[in-house]
């Protein structure tokens, strides 16, 4: 597949998998455009994608922010939003201003991103978001809020198939991926919390970024499907 000069817009697209939808969007001749809170990885990530590649700082909990920086990036053909930050596991006694302060960014700031995008997709574009396996499948107690937004993300995604049509929107559910998202878990930790999950998985790995890319990059090309929740998760579902 070629995306040919297509404009593809990654929101989270500095670090984890929104990195590596930038990367394999830019290698197969996509513009991309990727935005963050941190000007600092904004710079990064534009000078690692190389020649053409584009980005911009946005605090995308802030809807003037996303606002002002979608008037700024103009026309563009595809969105895939990844921004998110590390989610606590939170029993059901938490505070519960903390329980809905983490549906910020995750749902709401793609809620706005995708009101003030859809003016800005060319025809035939589409909208990519990220939920994750624990919707379907919480690993435990303390998923609850975790797991309603992914739900939230994914009831989001068919209605605003519906809403939004003939833009097709979907979203990739991935399960637990190598990236900086798990960084704050020290690295003792998280290497034995990455082999118990490989020891787990029907594929035997954790999830690698550039894997999970591929799914966004095939919900992009792939113009008869919308709506859809792909997982790409290694088979966590089935264990
Ligand atoms: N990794 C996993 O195991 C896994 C599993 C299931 C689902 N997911 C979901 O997949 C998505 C991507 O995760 P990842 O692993 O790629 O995480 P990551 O490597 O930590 O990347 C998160 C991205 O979000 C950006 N971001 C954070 N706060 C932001 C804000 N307020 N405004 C704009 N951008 C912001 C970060 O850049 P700045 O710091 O510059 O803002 C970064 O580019 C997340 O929604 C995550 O919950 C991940």
């Amino acid at each position: 597949m070629t995306l040919n000069e297509q404009r593809i817009v990654v929101l989270g697209g500095t670090s984890g998998i929104g990195f590596a939808v930038a990367k394999a969007a830019a290698e197969q001749d996509a513009r991309v455009v990727v935005g963050s809170s941190s000007q600092t990885r904004v710079t990064a990530a534009v000078a690692a994608l190389g020649p053409g590649a584009e980005g911009r700082a946005v605090n995308l909990s802030d809807e003037r922010a996303t606002e002002a920086f979608f008037e700024a990036v103009g026309e563009f053909d595809h969105l895939v939003y990844t921004a998110g930050e590390p989610l606590d596991l939170l029993e059901l006694d938490a505070d519960l201003a903390k329980v809905r302060r983490f549906f910020e960014l995750r749902y709401w700031g793609a809620l706005t991103a995708a009101k003030y995008a859809r003016k800005s997709i060319r025809d035939g574009g589409s909208m990519v978001f990220t939920s994750g396996t624990a919707g379907a499948r919480p690993l435990g107690p303390g998923w609850a809020a975790a797991s309603s937004i992914c739900g939230a993300m994914e009831g989001l995604t068919r209605a605003l198939a519906v809403e939004l049509k003939p833009l097709r929107v979907n979203c990739v559910a991935p399960g637990v991926v190598m990236t900086d998202l798990w960084a704050g878990m020290g690295d003792a930790a998280r290497d034995a919390f990455y082999a118990s999950e490989a020891a787990r998985l029907p594929v035997g790995h954790a999830g690698r970024a550039e894997e999970i890319a591929e799914g966004y990059l095939y919900l992009i090309g792939q113009t008869y499907v919308t709506g859809q929740v792909l997982h790409v998760d290694g088979g966590s579902l089935l264990t």
